[in-house]
């Protein structure tokens, strides 16, 4: 992965799917490094589109990022050079004259306009997709360092990801709010989160937050066993129930809830709250209300733990860049950063261990999956 090249001058960093808490502070350190090292240091619009449609882009599809665009950036959600998960350049649909759609490869062109505008290396932040990417542009010639981000913490081969503790702890708030009025009317709150068809959020806030049923795609949930422990916190005098839904999870059997699903882009889960909510009214005739978190747990102000995260990780890209290094990702292991190639990272969900500590933690606080017999 090391490889003999032409010193660096100029580096451009792209941010893409879906944002997290976080992004910017992987910007200002990765910007702050590179001019340090007498690097330009540059911002591709909008995930790759900056790129491949520039002429969208009335300030140019590239910006330079100096000091001054990096200044009072940390504590910002969002990402300042903006972000997508569409329209991937791997991937990229077109309409045909006849009027149907066709996905066409254009990452060539992204590689023609790295060498256009003199750009001799990429920092790609973000989740699975940015990583297949990088790692075709890497294998193509270019010059990658990827950086992990999700909310979902999903992605293997780092312990965390940015994003993912401000996801969690804006979740417990959340949780937090709704158990004075869950007791106070005697129902059951239903709380839906997101992390795709992982359930790292959902298991992470339940145990904060003193969920009583945690259900995730880890561990397809049995009905019946959700109206048992909400019947035996009855028995026990105990009017309300706390059940935190992750987004991808599923009934024995069954699958996870899918709302949309469009070529070119990852399926949009949602549903299954509404869903276990009806059904929980139904079987046990107790008032049941959803609360859908969504997009909530990805905006706001990064947490000082994902500040310091993503910090770590914009300058330790950086680093790489500096050693050489190409078509590796940064990576969080113990208090290491670490190195890792794209490709044994890329494709490789990191699902909740059902044997794992936090699991049987949350069994031993009381905290049910639902899981059959
Ligand atoms: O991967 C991050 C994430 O927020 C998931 O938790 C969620 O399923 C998805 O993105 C939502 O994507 P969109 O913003 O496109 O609806």
């Amino acid at each position: 992965m090391t490889q003999e090249l032409r010193p660096i001058k100029r580096v451009a960093i792209s941010t893409g799917g879906g944002d997290a808490p976080g992004l910017n502070a992987v910007i200002r350190a990765a910007v702050l490094s590179g001019l340090k090292r007498g690097w330009e240091m540059y911002g591709i619009r909008d995930g790759f589109h900056g790129m491949l449609t520039p002429e969208q882009y009335p300030e140019g599809g590239i910006i330079r990022l100096t000091r001054d665009r990096v200044r009072g950036i940390t504590h910002l959600g969002g990402t300042i050079i903006g972000t997508s998960n569409r329209n991937n350049p791997m991937r990229y649909p077109i309409v045909m004259p006849d009027g149907s759609k066709e996905e066409v490869d254009r990452t060539d062109e992204i590689v023609r306009a790295f060498a256009l505008h003199g750009i001799d290396a990429l920092i790609t932040v973000g989740g699975d997709g940015s990583l297949e990417i990088g790692d075709v542009l890497a294998k193509k010639g270019l010059r990658v360092i990827a950086v992990p981000k999700t909310i979902d913490n999903d992605l293997d081969k780092t312990d965390v990801t940015f994003g993912f503790d401000s996801a969690v702890a804006f979740a417990v708030e959340g949780i937090d709010r709704l158990h004075s009025t869950a007791a106070s009317h005697g129902r059951v709150m239903v709380v839906e989160v997101m992390g795709r068809y992982a359930g790292w959020i959902a298991v992470e806030s339940g145990i904060a937050g003193s969920a009583d049923i945690i259900l995730i795609p880890e561990i397809p949930y049995d009905l019946s066993k959700v109206s048992q422990k909400i019947q035996e916190r009855e028995q026990g005098g105990r009017f309300f129930t706390i059940v935190v839904v992750a987004e991808g999870a599923k009934p024995i059997g069954g699958k996870s809830s899918v709302v949309h699903k469009e070529a070119g882009r990852a399926e949009r889960l949602g549903g299954i709250g509404e869903k276990v909510a009806a059904e929980i009214q139904e079987i046990t005739g107790k008032e049941t209300r959803v609360v859908v978190l969504g997009h909530l747990l990805r905006g706001g102000t990064p947490t000082a733990f994902d500040r310091v995260i993503a910090l770590r990780f914009g300058a330790a890209a950086v680093r790489a860049l500096e050693q050489g290094l190409s078509n590796v990702m940064v990576a969080l292991d113990g208090q290491q950063m670490k190195f890792v190639p794209i490709e044994e990272a890329q494709g490789q969900m990191k699902s909740v261990p059902i044997d794992s500590d936090i699991i049987q933690t949350a069994k031993d606080l009381g905290i049910s999956f639902c899981e059959p017999d």
